[in-house]
């Protein structure tokens, strides 16, 4: 039987294959619940998740809160402007208070990488990475490999082009992460200000030229250029990033064919990726959003020790 052995998920390193077959294997099983006329199970009935998110999310933090409400346990959400973090309350101090109070998993999204280790050390709760500065983001990753699956019916052997902004992209890190464990092979692509240095090192292949990097790929992700995370300009105009690292309908003619098109959202259309090839039939980019939840309801209930009762099976 396989068994998950882990308090917290803080980033796609710490998971094995095996784990990562457990999650989307749990995954599979509970996504079923959300086309129900009645989509809650008692599963987690009793058991309170807290939503610490101190920077915006549309998608994460609702995804997290309707996978923990589908299996029926209490949530609380936080913000960074709605806390006495504003009155100077540190993110140690915050956290121990919210420990006070004896929840069983802390979600957490944070600008600084590292913010959801340094809680994992201090905390007895499960926490769960929602995105930490530009180090990763496990669970989107793990929604994007469920999808690579659903839609390809396999990762393993597949060829996957990630394009625009890796250094500032948690997605990309965990991505790159995830893929390879899972035996595909990855190529990343954008502008030579937006690779980092060291990239090579996670064993990716390394091109410049979108048109080139998606010749014969599977899957093509697309990530947001991120302005808010520049220091500094990285391109001259967002005219020019789109000229020449949009992904358009000319791009996309030479991956392979049946090519799935990703981004994790919030796109910038017209920037990253056009709105015809957002809304083609290659777009999977909403069915990430609906196997986001599927995917956090297994993380939940695999983290809370994987007890699923009878009647949850139903
Ligand atoms: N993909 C993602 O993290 O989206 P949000 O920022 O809306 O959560």
């Amino acid at each position: 039987m396989n068994v998950f052995n882990h308090k917290n998920l803080l980033d796609m390193g710490q998971l094995s294959v095996s784990d990562i077959n457990l999650i989307l294997q749990t995954a599979e099983s509970f996504k079923e619940i959300s086309s129900r006329d009645i989509k809650k199970v008692p599963t987690l009935r009793g058991k309170t998740v807290v939503l610490f998110f101190h920077e915006p999310s549309t998608r994460t933090k609702t995804s997290f809160e309707i996978a923990a409400k589908r299996l029926s346990a209490d949530t609380f959400s936080l913000s960074s402007s709605g806390s006495s973090m504003v009155k100077g309350e540190t993110l140690i101090d915050t956290a121990k208070n919210l420990q006070a109070m004896n929840p069983d998993i802390i979600v957490l999204r944070h600008s600084s990488s590292g913010a959801p280790h340094l809680l994992a050390d201090k905390i007895s709760a499960s926490i769960i990475n929602a995105g930490d500065g530009s180090h990763e983001h496990p669970s989107q990753a793990l929604l994007d490999l469920y999808t690579i699956k659903e839609k390809k019916g396999r990762i393993d052997g597949l060829k996957v082009a990630i394009i625009g902004d890796i250094s500032h992209s948690r997605v990309a890190r965990s991505n790159i992460i995830g893929l390879q464990k899972m035996g595909a092979e990855v190529t990343i692509s954008g502008p030579p200000t937006m690779i980092p240095h060291d990239i090579s090192e996670l064993g990716v292949a390394i091109v410049n030229n979108p048109s080139e990097a998606v010749l014969n790929k599977d899957v093509i992700m697309t990530l947001r250029v991120q302005l808010e995370r520049q220091s500094k300009t990285l391109f001259p105009s967002i005219k020019e990033y789109s000229n020449y690292f949009g992904i358009n309908e000319k791009t996309l003619s030479r991956a392979k064919e049946g090519a799935i098109i990703m981004h994790p959202g919030p796109v910038n259309w017209g920037v990253e990726l056009s709105s015809q090839v957002g809304d083609s039939p290659c777009s999977v980019i909403l069915d990430q959003v609906s196997n986001g939840v599927a995917i956090r309801m297994a993380l939940l209930y695999l983290l809370l020790g994987g007890v699923r009762s009878e009647e949850t099976a139903n």
